[in-house]
């Protein structure tokens, strides 16, 4: 699945010089990773790790873009040895201090600046990325000062304006909005001098967790294609759950079946530490026997082990009656699942495996107890 979604992405945004960088904060799993290096993915990446896991896994240097609004030097100067990409800054402070960084080393860094264009993109708060007063990037307004500025410095190239509005999108026409706002300053900055590269619109592409149809990449072409026609730029998308979500399940073992009050609940293995989302953000995920039995549908909350309230996979769903000892899968968890996951209650992560060309193999061991207390001194 992780491959026929990569290949409509190809597809749909082939009409233009584009380039598709994986959001490896989605699933940052080496063999994961790998697998889109090999189809020419880039990968945008978030963090120190994020570009280490991404070299590490075959990504050439200049296809990573590397965005956040809190880079460390030490960040900095990592992106700029390894001689990535693009540096999605977030601030002009980080520009100063990546110039200086650069300047230092006899270098240039190339620099998209990401501008926030205050657009809604119907979706939940905590992932919505492009409000004037979110913490991302800088107010489209100023972009053209901020740029100029940096042009100035020896150690800055500027390439291009980035932007990205929040993810799970469902509804595209924001994100046409986006890109007709993102077109607009590109065409302003190109007027006035500047040697603009790319035009990168983020990620953000939804998808239908009910297990409906899903916004596709050529829903996302139609809608952003006329936006950038005739801009002489590469177009720079940065997919993270699209890609990976749907392609991973995970599995879960009920333990125990219980009623209070006339709530019944379905005790499983897995709690919100392998699994933050419904917890986190109110996220449905379908939860479905792997065996069904075709028994009686019973209304349950599907719970984990963790000594919260808020650990709940799903709340007041209609599942078939389970019995302890079955399995359950939890659809949709390939993006942000493992990714989240934590080592709460002192509980080891999860085993991944693969499944490719009807074959299975396994990506990461389950931890041991030895894992959880490696690190302490
Ligand atoms: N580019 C940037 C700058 C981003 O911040 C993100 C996601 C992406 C690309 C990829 O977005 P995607 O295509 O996956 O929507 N943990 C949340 C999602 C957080 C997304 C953060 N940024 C969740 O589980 O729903």
């Amino acid at each position: 699945l992780v491959e026929e979604t990569w290949d409509a992405y190809s597809k749909a945004f082939a009409p233009v010089p584009h380039r598709i960088c994986y959001a490896v904060k989605a699933n940052g799993n080496g063999a994961i990773l790998r697998l889109l290096a090999e189809r020419g993915a880039g990968a945008d990446i978030v963090s120190g790790g994020e570009l280490l896991a991404a070299l590490r896994a075959g990504f050439p240097p200049e296809r990573i873009v590397f965005a956040g609004v809190g880079k460390t030097d030490e960040e900095l100067v990592l992106g700029l040895e390894k001689g990535i990409g693009e540096f999605n800054a977030e601030s002009e402070d980080e520009i100063v201090r990546l110039g200086a960084a650069a300047e230092a080393r006899g270098r240039q860094a190339r620099v998209s600046l990401r501008v926030n264009p205050d657009i809604d993109p119907g979706t939940h708060p905590y992932i919505s990325t492009g409000l004037r007063e979110a913490k991302f990037g800088v107010p489209i307004a100023r972009a053209g000062d901020i740029l100029r500025r940096a042009r100035q410095r020896p150690g800055i190239r500027v390439v291009g304006a980035q932007c990205h509005l929040g993810s799970q999108i469902m509804d595209l026409a924001p994100l046409g909005d986006a890109a007709r706002a993102l077109a607009d300053l590109s065409r302003k900055l190109l007027d006035v001098g500047f040697d603009l590269e790319t035009f990168d619109l983020g990620g953000g592409l939804g998808v239908d967790y009910e297990g409906g149809t899903t916004a596709s990449p050529s829903a996302l072409a139609e809608v952003v294609l006329p936006a950038i026609e005739g801009l002489p730029l590469t177009l720079v998308l940065e997919p993270g759950r699209s890609l990976v979500a749907g392609a991973g399940v995970m599995l879960t073992r009920v333990l125990y079946v219980k009623e209070n009050e006339g709530r019944r609940f379905v005790i499983v293995d897995a709690g919100m530490n392998d699994l933050l989302r419904p917890a986190l953000y109110q996220a449905h995920h379908r939860v479905e026997p792997v065996a069904p039995r075709g028994g009686p549908a019973v209304v349950a909350d599907v719970v984990g082990p963790v000594c919260e309230t808020g650990d709940f996979l799903a709340r007041g769903r209609e599942i078939e009656r389970p019995e302890p000892g079955d399995l359950l899968a939890v659809r949709d968890t390939g993006a942000y699942g493992f990714a989240m996951s934590s080592r709460y209650n002192l509980r080891p992560r999860a085993a991944e495996v693969m499944l490719e060309g009807g074959g299975m193999r396994l990506i990461r061991r389950r931890e041991t107890f030895e894992d959880l207390v490696r690190t302490e001194v």
